[in-house]
């Protein structure tokens, strides 16, 4: 924790940060080879939280419980009762702490951040194949299409985006000094603040053509 802490204030003071963020469509995904039904995705529900929190630790269950809505969703994919990867799939926004925003997307579309594999379970695929999985589930409730972004130096995550058939679509460029974040968004990234309800944060809506406006949603 203290390393976090340090790594934390280290890039309060000076740091240049580049997320790569891709979609895909997920129509494929129901022709797309499924998993063994030892490894399916499972959409979770309140009453997983004390296991979320012990297998993930990023959440106590009451904070789990909170992120849970009509438009967010945590999937996982279990293996003999464990959890070994989860994902959380938003509709509308989620807060991105690095962006010290909410990144966002407009209907029809879906974003999947915070995903995490046990260290014991990676390089077995299981991130594509929960990407995959999601794509599916998605697309059953008319999603059209799926958003992700991963810090450029994340090759791990990268290479399974990658095998999940997410494509490149722009790079949002952060910096941050002495705690001052400047963000360099491509023209067709739109961004604004909802004038009213809390809290009242900066939204960066994904979109390929920035047809995204204010007051649309
Ligand atoms: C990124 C992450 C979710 C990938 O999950 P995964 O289920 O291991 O995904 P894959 O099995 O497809 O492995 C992806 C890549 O990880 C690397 N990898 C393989 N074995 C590994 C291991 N034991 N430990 C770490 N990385 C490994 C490989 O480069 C692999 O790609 P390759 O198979 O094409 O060589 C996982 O590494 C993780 O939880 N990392 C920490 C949290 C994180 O970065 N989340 C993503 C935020 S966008």
């Amino acid at each position: 924790m203290l390393g976090v802490g340090i790594g934390r204030a280290r890039e309060a003071i000076a740091s240049h940060e580049t997320l790569i963020v891709l979609a895909r469509s997920t129509a494929e995904a129901g022709r797309e080879a499924r998993p063994d039904e030892t490894m399916r995705l499972r959409q979770l529900a309140r009453a997983d939280a004390a296991r979320y929190a012990r297998s993930i630790g990023t959440d106590s269950p009451r904070t789990f419980r909170d992120r849970l809505s009509d438009s967010t969703h945590c999937y996982a994919v279990e293996e003999a009762g464990r959890i070994l990867h989860a994902s959380w799939v938003t509709t509308s926004c989620a807060w991105t702490r690095e962006l010290r925003s909410f990144v966002c997307v407009g209907r029809g579309d879906a974003y999947v951040y915070e995903s995490f594999t046990s260290a014991d379970a990676r390089g077995r695929g299981v991130y594509p194949s929960a990407l995959r999985e999601v794509c599916r589930a998605l697309d059953e409730r008319g999603v059209k299409q799926l958003w992700v972004a991963v810090e450029a130096h994340n090759e791990p995550s990268l290479r399974a985006v990658g095998k999940a058939s997410f494509e490149r679509a722009f790079e949002l460029r952060y910096s941050r000094r002495l705690g001052r974040l400047a963000l360099e968004l491509p023209d067709a990234i739109k961004t604004d603040t909802p004038a009213t309800g809390r809290p009242k944060k900066r939204r960066i809506w994904l979109s390929r053509d920035g047809a995204i406006h204010q007051g649309e949603r």
